[in-house]
């Protein structure tokens, strides 16, 4: 075996995304953020007046999930593939606190699952992939080779978030990050279709206090080891 799948999944701002991309380009192979793709259907839906506080149409939405094409493109500048919206890059747009109060309510919604998660298949049906997300171990690759569950204490995950925020210019207080975390871990816990559980095979992280080079340098071992089987 050469190549395997890697299903990264774990709580909000756990910082997946970070090792799981670290980790794609050490090995050569695809990353896969699948949170983007949540958040792309959310801002369409934002975009579309589909979602507001205290109110969301789910069935116009799901009537317009044929209109509503995710792609990713990779950035030689950047070094990761980012998310376009309808040929619309939307990398930045997405990652806004506004999307991440609405998303894990749009995640709920089984149509828009299954349609994504058909997607995601995809991308990986050559193996050689890394993807992050919640139910990437349980119901996208129930096979993967390699699956890792993270976790990290709510306040070292807002904290982190929070200034991943302020660093990009956006303006909004620690307790609104911590808020959002807080609540996107309940919703995508307790959703009935494809909650946030570790697989039973998943290897748990706990980074609270590690560093990213030695979540990699972990995942790394453990991606030998099956290799050399
Ligand atoms: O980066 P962060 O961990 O904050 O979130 P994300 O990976 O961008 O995911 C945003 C939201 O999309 C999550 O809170 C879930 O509601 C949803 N999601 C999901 O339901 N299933 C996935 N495989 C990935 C994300």
């Amino acid at each position: 075996m050469n190549r395997i799948t890697i299903a990264i999944d774990g709580f909000s701002s756990t910082g997946k995304s970070t090792v799981a991309k670290r980790l794609a380009k050490s090995l050569g192979y695809i990353y896969v953020d699948s949170g983007a793709m949540y958040r792309a259907v959310t801002l369409y839906a934002m975009q579309n007046n589909l979602i507001q506080e205290n109110c969301f149409d789910k069935e116009l939405l799901i009537t317009q999930l044929g209109a509503i094409k995710i792609s990713f493109k990779f950035n030689e500048e950047l070094g990761f593939a980012e998310v376009y919206l309808n040929e619309q890059n939307v990398e930045k747009q997405i990652r806004t606190l506004e999307v991440s109060q609405f998303v894990s309510q749009v995640a709920t919604v089984s149509e828009v699952r299954e349609q994504l998660v058909l997607q995601q298949q995809n991308f990986g049906k050559d193996k050689g992939v890394v993807m992050d997300g919640r139910d990437i171990g349980t119901v996208v690759f129930p096979d993967a080779e390699l699956k890792i569950f993270m976790k990290a204490s709510a306040e070292i995950r807002a904290n982190r978030r929070y200034k991943e925020l302020l660093e990009r210019g956006h303006n909004l207080s620690y307790d609104d990050v911590l808020e959002n975390v807080t609540t996107r871990d309940r919703i995508d816990s307790t959703r009935e279709d494809s909650p946030l559980v570790k697989a039973e095979d998943a290897i748990e992280i706990d980074n609270s206090e590690l560093t990213v080079e030695e979540q990699l340098e972990t995942i790394k071992e453990l991606v030998n080891h099956i290799l050399s089987k």
